[in-house]
């Protein structure tokens, strides 16, 4: 019995003895309490309830294909080049960057857990199983980086769009592509690009969202963190319709910057802005810079409004702060 296993067997949150589980595995309780540790080191919260066994605080939903295949529209599972639920991959990103010659356009990878999750700036992302969400998605584009500006910011929107046919309210963004709430950081996207500035190129995009988060791993997690289960009033969707929903807006919304760039997604961005109207203090390349936020142009610069007039921030090497 595998540590996937032994979640799937817990995720009713029904109490389950770890006789039980011996029992129905054909193995020794010792082997499952090995496994019990595996999910705990990895920060699923397993309690254990003396006489009755092992059981979760809640019970989850276990990613699976079929399922999250069935919750999408015909017209976007045709476009799929790929989809796969796998239990661990160092990084659903990683693993599609090793894939890139011969993956098709338009795959997705999903994982329950990812050893090496990598989040900006050469941070971590921390990924539990059965609790968050880590998909990773190959698109290619034949016009090159130079028709990719704002890709970032439009995934953010893509992303957003995703939580709202949720039902889902209280996220929005921080430019360039921070979801987050009220609270703090919901998720992530991480875009890699590869090939030519006017050849064929290809964008693996890795988005992360926080859908359960235990007061453990908000602590690891190093900044403020929130997750969809309290903007969803306790518990957050179920994962698989979670992950249907950003890859049914995913496969509509690259398609509509394939077709318009960022200039189609500028005012959509403009209700998710969480820096519109904020005083703001840029730091980085350009050195530090004070101002209003004035939303972001057809390409995504940030706009703001400054002492000396409108100035553009290109630069995501830049980090904003609200004052
Ligand atoms: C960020 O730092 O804000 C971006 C985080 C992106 C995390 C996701 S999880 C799925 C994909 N696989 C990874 O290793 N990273 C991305």
């Amino acid at each position: 019995m595998q540590a996937r296993d032994v979640l799937t067997a817990l995720a009713t949150g029904e109490a389950i003895s770890g006789a039980t589980l011996a029992e129905t595995a054909g193995v020794t309780r010792a082997a499952i309490w090995k496994q019990i540790e595996t999910l705990r080191a990895k920060g699923v919260p397993i309690e254990a309830r003396g006489a009755s066994g092992y059981r979760l605080p809640w019970p989850l939903q276990m990613l699976d294909e079929r399922t999250i295949r069935s919750q999408l529209p015909g017209t976007v599972a045709s476009r799929l080049g790929a989809l796969e639920v796998h239990w661990e991959l160092d990084s659903t990103s990683t693993e599609l960057q090793r894939r890139l010659a011969d993956a098709p356009d338009m795959s997705f990878v999903l994982a329950e857990t990812q050893s090496a999750g990598r989040g900006r700036r050469g941070r971590s992302w921390l990924s539990p199983p059965g609790l968050n969400l880590y998909l990773s998605c190959l698109k290619r584009f034949d016009a090159g980086f130079a028709a990719l500006s704002g890709l970032s910011l439009a995934l953010g929107v893509v992303v957003l769009r995703a939580l709202d046919s949720l039902g889902v309210a209280g996220a929005g963004l921080k430019w360039p592509n921070d979801l987050l709430s009220e609270q703090g950081k919901l998720g992530g996207i991480l875009v890699e690009l590869s090939g030519e500035y006017q050849g064929p190129c290809a964008a693996v995009i890795g988005i992360g969202l926080n859908l359960r988060l235990t007061d453990a791993l908000r602590a690891q997690a190093g900044q403020p963190s929130d997750d969809l289960a309290r903007l969803n009033g306790g518990t957050p969707p179920d994962r698989n319709r979670v992950a249907a929903a950003l890859i049914h807006a995913l496969v509509d919304g690259l398609a509509e910057f394939e077709r318009d760039g960022f200039a189609g997604f500028a005012q959509a961005y403009r209700p998710y802005d969480l820096l519109l109207g904020k005083s703001l203090h840029l730091t980085g390349a350009l050195g530090e810079l004070d101002g209003i936020g004035a939303g972001v142009d057809a390409r995504g610069a940030l706009l703001l409004e400054t002492s000396e007039g409108l100035r553009r921030v290109d630069s995501a090497d830049v980090s904003v702060r609200r004052v």
